[in-house]
């Protein structure tokens, strides 16, 4: 009866887990003397840049903040090109647009929908100054091979890691892969702080990451050389605003919930990689769908559990659904919206793996708390949808 009463519950395809002590860590800041910009701010940066072993993270409200804060951060001016892949969420190439600079999109290898390195090296042109990869769905990018392009063509290199965090590349932790690396705290994220986001720096040089770090926490706070706790505590009312920024502040409220989850990072990815196992364990047998592939040399931090369906991907969502299963669809090619549309050159819209991946692609449930159980429900269901010609749909 009690499993019966569970399985007829809403499925969701992602959800936080939030236990007492992240609770408690909360209370204690509304008990504190900081709500926002505190002591947490820079605890959590400290946490967060030991654990992805980059030169610096700067906190910011959440990771489309960081995504802008970087690209105003590596100066991005009007008419300047970002490659970035074209199966992503709008907010990577909107940053660039924020910016006044222009999103040039890459195609995607089709197995694992990562940004295609030699599509990026067909579209560098004199007007490219950075290359924005996106580690889609928790896995790393070929970091090694876009690196060289990089550094061939003088460009930054910058890491859309909102799905990444806990995954690693040849043994070293995103965060620590390219110049700059952006993260999402968002609930369905890998940690949570409702609301959040981080950027850290790491390029190989550590002057050029002081300064781009300095340029990052004065862009979160109008462009101000100093905060309000720092003036406090030094007894002085002074401050210069040196450029144009913006309040990206993330409170002290959200670092307390973000700090706690990172204490809990390592534990929530192993479980999502055991779930994603589970998953490709059970599915190895159902022809109709294919999960993507995991790359030698890379750890999956498996934000998401993507398959590609072979038939109707609408159908199956559909049919997921009336079982009480929730999927989603990871991602619509950016330029296919028609805020892109109605602005870009034709001839700029034109990725056909990302718009074949597009019919195919459907995100399974997978969170930290989800059980084997639940694994097991969904690929039951998989199992049992009549596939339906993908051309109706
Ligand atoms: C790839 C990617 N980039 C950027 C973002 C933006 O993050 P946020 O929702 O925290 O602004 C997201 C969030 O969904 C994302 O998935």
């Amino acid at each position: 009866m009690k499993r019966r009463q569970k399985e007829s519950k809403l499925l969701p395809y992602g959800k936080q887990t939030i236990d007492e002590e992240d609770i408690q860590s909360v209370v204690d800041v509304l008990r504190s003397d900081w709500l926002t910009t505190g002591p947490l701010v820079s605890q959590l940066e400290t946490a967060f840049s030991t654990h992805t072993e980059a030169h610096s993270a700067t906190a910011v409200c959440n990771g489309t903040a960081a995504l802008q804060a970087a690209m105003h951060a590596i100066d991005i001016q009007p008419g300047d090109e970002v490659i970035v892949p074209a199966i992503t969420f709008c907010a990577t190439a909107n940053a660039v647009i924020y910016n006044g600079g222009v999103p040039v999109f890459a195609d995607i290898t089709p197995d694992d929908l990562l940004i295609d390195v030699d599509d990026v090296a067909n579209k560098i042109n004199r007007n490219t100054r950075a290359i924005m990869a996106v580690d889609y769905a928790g896995q790393p990018c070929d970091y090694k091979a876009l690196r060289q392009l990089a550094d061939d063509f003088n460009l930054f290199l910058v890491a859309d890691a909102c799905h990444s965090l806990g995954a690693t590349y040849q043994q070293r932790p995103v965060g620590s892969l390219a110049d700059l690396s952006c993260f999402s705290f968002h609930p369905v994220k890998p940690i949570t702080c409702g609301e959040g986001g981080m950027i850290t720096v790491n390029t190989p040089n550590s002057q050029q990451a002081e300064s781009l770090t300095r340029r990052l926490r004065s862009f979160r706070n109008h462009g101000i050389d100093s905060d309000h706790r720092s003036r406090q505590t030094a007894g002085q009312h002074e401050y210069d605003m040196q450029q144009l920024g913006f309040n990206l502040r993330l409170t002290d409220i959200q670092c307390a919930l973000a700090l706690s989850q990172l204490s809990k990072l390592d534990s929530f990815t192993a479980r999502r990689q055991a779930i994603a196992s589970e998953y490709r364990r059970q599915l190895a047998s159902l022809e109709d769908f294919e999960p993507l592939v995991h790359q030698e040399e890379r750890t999956h931090a498996y934000h998401l559990m993507v398959i590609r369906c072979q038939s109707s991907r609408d159908h199956v969502f559909n049919e997921l659904r009336q079982r009480q299963i929730t999927a989603n669809v990871h991602y619509r090619p950016v330029y296919q919206h028609s805020f892109y549309r109605d602005r870009l050159d034709p001839g700029s819209m034109d990725c056909p793996q990302a718009e074949a991946a597009y019919q195919e692609i459907l995100s399974l449930p997978i969170f930290p708390a989800m059980e084997n159980d639940q694994v097991a429900r969904v690929s039951q269901a998989l199992s049992e949808i009549t596939p339906v010609n993908a051309v109706t749909n």
